[in-house]
C-alpha cells in the first residue's frame, strides 16, 4: 500500500490552484477539498440573513449564528469535484457569483469563522490522502503537510482566466470589475491579522502564468512522487 500524504496548495485568487488540485487529486486518487468554497458558503449565509450591511459584516451576530451554518461537500460526477452544500442546499453555483466574491474576504477576516472552518478542515484530513487548497493550508490547517505548493500567476493572467470563466457561465461582468475585485481580495487576504496568506518557507512555488494545465499537472505530479519517496 502506498503511503497517503497530505498536500497543501496555497496562493492568490484565481491563480489556478483549484484546477491543479482537482486534476492532481484525480490522477492520484486523493480527496480534493476547496477550502475557499467554505468561506464562500458562510458569506452566502451572511448575505441571505442580512448579516452584511453596506459591505460591513455584523461580526457579533455572525459569531452567534455560526452554529446555524452547516457546510458539507458531495462529489459531483459531472464536474469531478465536490459541490458545496449549505444547510443541505447545493450552493455550488451561487457561491461563485461576483456578489459573494465581493464580500468573502471580509468574512474570512473573522477569527471565529476561521477557527470553526479550520477545525472542520483538519477533521477532513485526519487520514491523509487529501489535497486542500486555500490561503492558510500550509501555514495553519496542515502545517505538517508532506507537500506544500504555493501557486502564483500575474494579475492580468489571473483576472483574464476568472473573467473568461464568468463569461462562460453567462455572468454579466467586465474585465476591469474582475481585475479590481481580485486585487482587492489579494490585498485583504495578505494583510489580515488572522492567518494571512503567506508563502511558508517549505512551500514550492509554481508560477502558472506560462504553463499549460498539462505542464502544471506534470510538475505537481513529479513533486508528489518526490514527496512520497
Ligand atoms: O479560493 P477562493 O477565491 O474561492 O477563496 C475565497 C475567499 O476565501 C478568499 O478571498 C480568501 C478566503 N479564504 C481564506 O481566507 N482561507 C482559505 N483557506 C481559503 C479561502
Amino acid at each position: 500500500m502506498q503511503k497517503k500524504i497530505t498536500i497543501a496548495i496555497d496562493g492568490y485568487s484565481s491563480c489556478g490552484k483549484s484546477t491543479l488540485a482537482k486534476s492532481l487529486a484525480k490522477k492520484i486518487n486523493y480527496i480534493f477539498i476547496d477550502s475557499g468554497a467554505m468561506y464562500r458558503g458562510v458569506t452566502l449565509y451572511c448575505m441571505r440573513n442580512q448579516l452584511i450591511e453596506n459591505g460591513t459584516p455584523s461580526t457579533e451576530k455572525i459569531i452567534n449564528l455560526l452554529n446555524e451554518i452547516n457546510l458539507s461537500f458531495e462529489y459531483n460526477t459531472k464536474t469531478d469535484k465536490a459541490d458545496l452544500f449549505l444547510n443541505n442546499e447545493n450552493v455550488e453555483e451561487l457561491i461563485r457569483m461576483p456578489d459573494v466574491a465581493a464580500n468573502v474576504s471580509k468574512i474570512a477576516t473573522i477569527k471565529e469563522v476561521r477557527q470553526r472552518l479550520v477545525e472542520e478542515q483538519q477533521k477532513m484530513g485526519v487520514n491523509g490522502g487529501i489535497i486542500m487548497d486555500g490561503r492558510d493550508i500550509g501555514s495553519v490547517v496542515f502545517p505538517a503537510a508532506e507537500l506544500k505548493l504555493f501557486v502564483t500567476a500575474s494579475n492580468e493572467i489571473r483576472a483574464q482566466r476568472r473573467f473568461d470563466e464568468l463569461i462562460d457561465k453567462g455572468v454579466q461582468t467586465t474585465f476591469q470589475e474582475v481585475y479590481d475585485n481580485l486585487v482587492q481580495r489579494d490585498e485583504l487576504d495578505s494583510n489580515r491579522i488572522e492567518s494571512p496568506l503567506i508563502q511558508t518557507s517549505d512551500a514550492i512555488v509554481i508560477d502558472t502564468s506560462h504553463l499549460t494545465r498539462e505542464e502544471q499537472l506534470n510538475l505537481a505530479y513529479h513533486l508528489y512522487q518526490k514527496a512520497i519517496d
